[in-house]
Parts: structure tokens; sequence; C-alpha cells
């Protein structure tokens, strides 16, 4: 961490060093919280209002009253971000339900904590990019509100860490014989023409998934929300992930076997060109600003 790093923590800006949470904050205790990652593009944050509108569903999933309005948060977001000179990079917004004497119901009279953190983040490297990456199936062992994007990730943790373990760069996450999503991305395949990924249906509403599943569809390709079984999946022409720090990334073996040839097929390079599109649409806005 660079020493002179500033966080955003209940309305103020401090020195990471000096930013202190009570050991009793009930995200400490029980994961008792929701997030969000943000990227950071020329110093802008990035389809931040559909970032806002999950983590204000997410609040109201878990009846936890964010301190901010939307437009405070909005400008304490990019109050983190020019405080820590990020231009290119991602913000962890963090909310929680507070600290108090630790008991599992709801604590009378705690005040949400709110946290935040910009860093520089270049995305994945060109290699990754060009040449794909690999992916293990791992069992998905998460619960029943997976729609909210909860700060309780062990099961996406562990999971991640055998698939690197196994020297792959995602876990692709399967519940009863169907993919789900990665254990921090979406997951889609390509069978013939179609694109396939499951639908919002206990797995999280991926922002970056929306807008790829719309932008695909207004270049008149079939997207189908459903669930794929995984050996269909295995058996894909194509397969690729996406995500806030993903962007798009072509999947190019799950579980040692090649996907396809083995290198990122067409549709997997339509969906990068897609994102780049956005991506540079929003750059020049943000430059012309
Ligand atoms: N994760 N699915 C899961 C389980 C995720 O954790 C994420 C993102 C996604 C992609 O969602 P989006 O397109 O809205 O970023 C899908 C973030 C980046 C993280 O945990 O760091």
């Amino acid at each position: 961490m660079p020493s002179g790093e500033l966080v955003y923590l209940d309305g103020e800006l401090v020195r990471y060093g000096e930013a202190k949470i009570s050991v009793e904050d009930r995200g400490f205790n029980f994961a008792d919280g929701i997030y969000e990652v943000v990227r950071v593009l020329e110093g802008r944050a990035f389809r931040v209002e559909d970032h806002l509108d999950r983590f204000e569903s997410g609040a109201r999933a878990l009846e936890i009253d964010l301190p901010l309005s939307r437009g405070e948060v909005r400008t304490a977001m990019l109050d983190v971000v020019r405080a820590n000179g990020i231009t290119e990079g991602t913000i962890y917004v963090q909310l929680t339900r507070g600290a108090a004497p630790r008991g599992h119901p709801f604590p009378e009279g705690a005040t949400p904590t709110l946290v935040m953190l910009a860093r520089p983040y270049p995305g994945p490297t060109e290699e990754q990019r060009e040449g794909g990456v690999s992916a293990a199936t791992e069992p998905d062992l998460r619960w029943g509100y997976c729609e909210v994007k909860t700060i309780g990730l062990l099961p996406n943790v562990l999971a991640l860490q055998r698939a690197r373990a196994q020297g792959c760069h995602e876990a692709i996450l399967v519940r009863d014989g169907v993919v789900t999503e990665g254990s921090h991305s979406t997951a889609f395949c390509v069978r013939g023409e179609t694109v396939y990924t499951h639908p919002i249906d206990n797995i999280l509403p991926g922002i970056t998934r929306r807008c790829l599943i719309s932008a695909l569809r207004s270049e008149a390709v079939n997207v189908q929300e459903v669930g794929v079984a995984l050996d269909e999946f295995r058996a894909a022409d194509e397969v690729f992930i996406v995500g806030t720090t993903t962007l798009v990334l072509p999947i190019v073996r799950v579980d040692g076997e090649k996907v396809g040839a083995g290198v990122p097929g067409d549709m997997t390079r339509l969906a990068m060109d897609l994102y780049r599109r956005d991506e540079e649409a929003f750059r020049a806005e943000a430059r012309a600003r």
C-alpha cells in the first residue's frame, strides 16, 4: 500500500494506516454487508449508475440503511479516486451493518460502516486477452442469495484457490450439474451461432453481463439466458468470462481440455470488440469533459 493512500471511511478521507474499524463490525463478525467493484477509466467511474442501482438494491435486500444519498455515494467515489490520483483503476465500495456487541439479530441503532478504496488496475494482460486463459470447474457451494453482492465470498475464494492451485485463471462454478458463473466473473459459452449464459436465478446480476447481452443482441446475435449442463459447456465451441475486472476474457481450456480449437473464437472476439467499443465511447466522453 502506498503510505500516502487515502481511504474513504464514514464521510471522511483518512490515511490508510489511520482508517480504523471496530473489531465488532458486523462485516468482520458476520460478513453482514455488501460491496461493489467499479472500473475507473480516465479518472471517471465506468457504468456507475448500474453499480449504484445494484448497491442500493443490495442494501434494501439486507435492510441496511445507506448512510448517504445516491448522489453522495457517487461524489464520494469520485473524491477517493481524485484524492489518490487514480486514472485507470478500480473503486471498491463496502457497506456493512456497522459495529455492535456480537449477537445474531440486527442490532438496534448501529450505524452502517461505509468504506471506499481506489486503486490502480491495468486490467488483464495483453497475453491473457490475446491468448486466452484456462478455467477449472468447481462445485458451486454458495447459498440462496447470490443475487445480492454480499461480502460473504468464502465459497468463491476457496473455489478460485483450488482452480489457481491447478494453474487456472478462474473457477467456473457448477450447481446441480449446470454451470452458474465464475468465482468472480460471469461465464458465457457459444454453441454454433448461439451464445448462452445462466439466467439471473441465484447468480450475481453482473453489469458487464447485462451490457454485453444487449450489445450482442443489437448485433443480431442470438443470446439465450439458459443454464448449460457441464458436459455441454465443456463441449462448447467457445467459452468466455466477463466482469468489471475481467473485462471480456477468452477461456481456451476447461479442466485441462481445449475449448473448441483451443484459441479465442470469433464470437469471443466480437464480445471483446463490443466491450472495447463501449469503453472507448466512455473514454471519449470522459476526455471531453
Ligand atoms: N466480481 N459473478 C460474480 C460472482 C462476481 O463476483 C462478479 C464480479 C461478476 C461480474 O459482475 P460485474 O460485471 O458486475 O462486475 C459475476 C467483482 C469484480 C469482484 O468480486 O471483485
